[in-house]
């Protein structure tokens, strides 16, 4: 089967591209160095050429509010158009848990997102993920002021980049759902007491505190915003084992 990876060259798209070809299939890594754009069209209707499956892993270049709306908006657009005219059996796309429970840019780009990917008529599978165990870092960096990071007592249930690409995969060889999977890691506690605690392990100096007025990316963040509210699937690896790899601290 012939599987097109928008973003094949980052974080998930790079691993979910490695397992599809250990699985045999004909999988091309699409991204801008590799010569395909969604936003400018280039590369895009000769890499759908004979694919049955796409999966959305790209992301924007940019988190700011307007760029990264404008990203997400224009990229589905041009994707859907040329999935449409190359016959594109099945649309996958990787977002994330509560983007409709709280309120900042990115959320709401990835909202426009889904919206296009549920009107565009192709079969399709939402994935909505946790965030990713290796993105705590960026969260720090952007919750901190100096030597203080200060973060919402919010449930957070963060899954690592392997076991997020496994379920990609999984979804993308299954029929489509029409609708939404969620997929979370394995332990859930407080956003707070998770990056403190990582922050800790990797020997950040920086001082977690625990701030219930505090913004995730710009949102307010409840008790479940970030968390699954129904059924989900966990992945296995589990925070101290992540910690433990080479690499967790980059
Ligand atoms: N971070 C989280 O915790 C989290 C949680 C849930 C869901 N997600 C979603 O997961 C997805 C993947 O995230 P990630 O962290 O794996 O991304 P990433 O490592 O930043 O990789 C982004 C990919 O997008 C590609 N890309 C950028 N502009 C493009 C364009 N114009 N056309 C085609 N490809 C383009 C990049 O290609 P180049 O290498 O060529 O630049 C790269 O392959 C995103 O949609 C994100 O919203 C993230």
């Amino acid at each position: 089967m012939k599987i097109v990876v928008i973003g094949g060259t980052g974080l998930i798209g790079s691993k979910t591209v490695t397992i599809l070809r250990r699985g045999g299939h004909e999988v091309v890594a699409a991204s801008p160095n590799t010569g395909v754009n969604t936003i400018t069209g280039e590369g895009l209707n000769e890499a759908m050429a004979g694919a049955q499956v796409v999966i959305d892993l790209a992301n924007s270049p940019s988190f700011e509010d307007k760029a990264v709306l404008d990203f997400f908006e224009t990229s589905g657009r041009n994707l859907l158009a040329a999935e449409a005219a190359a016959g594109v059996r099945h649309h996958v796309a990787l977002s994330i848990v509560g983007i409709d429970r709280s309120d900042n840019g990115y959320f709401r780009a990835k909202v426009a997102q889904e919206k296009l990917i549920k009107a565009s008529g192709i079969p399709y599978t939402v994935i909505r993920s946790t965030q990713f165990l290796e993105f705590l870092r960026g969260i720090a960096d952007s919750a901190a002021d100096g030597k203080v990071v200060r973060l919402p007592p919010g449930l957070f249930q963060p899954i690592a980049a392997d076991d997020v690409a496994g379920f990609v995969a999984d979804v993308a060889l299954a029929a489509p759902r029409n609708g939404i999977v969620e997929i979370a890691g394995p332990e859930r506690a407080p956003f707070n007491e998770i990056v403190a605690r990582y922050l800790k392990a990797v020997g950040d100096p920086r001082q977690v505190v625990r701030d219930p007025g505090a913004r995730y990316w710009g949102g307010r963040v409840e008790e479940r915003s970030l968390v699954p509210l129904g059924e989900a699937r966990l992945g296995r690896i589990g925070f101290d084992e992540w910690l433990r790899r080479p690499r967790a601290g980059a």
